[in-house]
């Protein structure tokens, strides 16, 4: 009697309940400054978060790795990146961005610039310095971080900084905005902040994004202020205080849909315990991979 009742298709959904089809795309692993695919600090993470999330993934090399990460100005990278996800078959359908630290920036420049790439869905991001970075890192004493740090103590906003290191693209010193605005060639283009330069494209494609996530490291003290993970930075003209995303113009303005794509709750501000691009597995666990194997989409 009972089963008259029922619709021709329930056995299908009863059979897809048990049995759910888990829907999951590839994702691509950006890897920050001073580091490439074959070191081992970005190869544990990118294999921890491909056995933890059981999808397929790839670490996206630049040029030759570590140097032309310090070296390569980031407009340059973001092509280079850009390029190789057009060539990936495995991405035709989609895919999903995990950035480390500075790799944010260049992912988000292949969400934002490139043309007729594959579309990005989920795009996490560890530590990026998405409103900028008022400070050089103090990466230490090694070969690439002396030479970044002599090259950048020259004239950040200068020609030559600006073609000859990734740093210069965004570093944005509060006491110098009006130059920054001028002459440095990644940032003020990727947060459509010239007021005389918005590109409504860019926007869209930003806005288009199914979940943007954006940790930040509570002990970050590479990322000057550590705030920038979020999109929170300084006031223009001065080193406090630290505003709050929303607080920046950058959201109320909402030059780049972040301020849209936080109203329809596409946006989660996480905040874990760790020193820069410290994380555990656990807050892999909690916060990547749902994002990566299906569970949020
Ligand atoms: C905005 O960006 C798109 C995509 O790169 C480009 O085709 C267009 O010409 C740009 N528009 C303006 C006004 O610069």
């Amino acid at each position: 009697m009972l089963l008259l009742h029922l619709h021709p298709l329930s056995f299908l959904i009863f059979f897809f309940s048990i049995f759910p089809i888990s829907y999951s795309i590839p994702f691509i692993v950006i890897h920050g400054i001073g580091n490439q695919c074959s070191f081992p600090t970005v190869k544990l993470l990118t294999e921890e978060l491909i056995a933890c999330s059981g999808v397929q993934g790839f670490c996206v090399e630049i040029g030759n790795g570590a140097w032309d990460s310090f070296f390569m100005p980031l407009h340059e990278q973001a092509d280079v990146v850009c390029q190789k996800v057009k060539e990936m078959k495995e991405l035709k359908g989609g895919y999903n961005i995990v950035g480390f630290s500075q790799g944010n920036l260049i992912g988000r420049g292949v969400v934002e610039f490139c043309e007729g790439g594959p579309p990005v869905k989920n795009f996490i991001s560890l530590a990026g310095p998405h409103a900028g970075t008022a400070s050089v890192p103090l990466c230490g004493t090694n070969v690439f971080c002396k030479l970044a740090d002599n090259l950048i103590k020259g004239e950040v906003y200068s020609t030559h900084i600006q073609e000859h290191s990734s740093l210069g693209g965004y570093l944005k010193l509060p006491n110098a905005i009006p130059k920054y605005l001028e002459n440095c060639r990644f940032l003020p283009k990727l947060n459509n902040e010239k007021p005389s330069q918005r590109n409504s494209t860019y926007k869209k494609r930003f806005s288009s994004l199914e979940n943007l996530v954006l940790i930040m490291f509570e002990q970050d003290a590479t990322l000057i202020p550590k705030e920038t993970s979020w999109f929170g930075y300084y006031p223009d003209g001065f080193f406090e205080p630290i505003l709050p995303p929303q607080e920046t113009k950058l959201y109320t303005e909402d030059w780049i849909g972040l301020k849209a794509l936080d109203e329809a709750g596409r946006v989660h501000f996480i905040s874990i315990p760790g020193y820069h691009l410290e994380i555990f597995e656990a807050d892999i666990k909690k916060h990547v991979v749902p994002y990566l194997n299906g569970q949020i989409s």
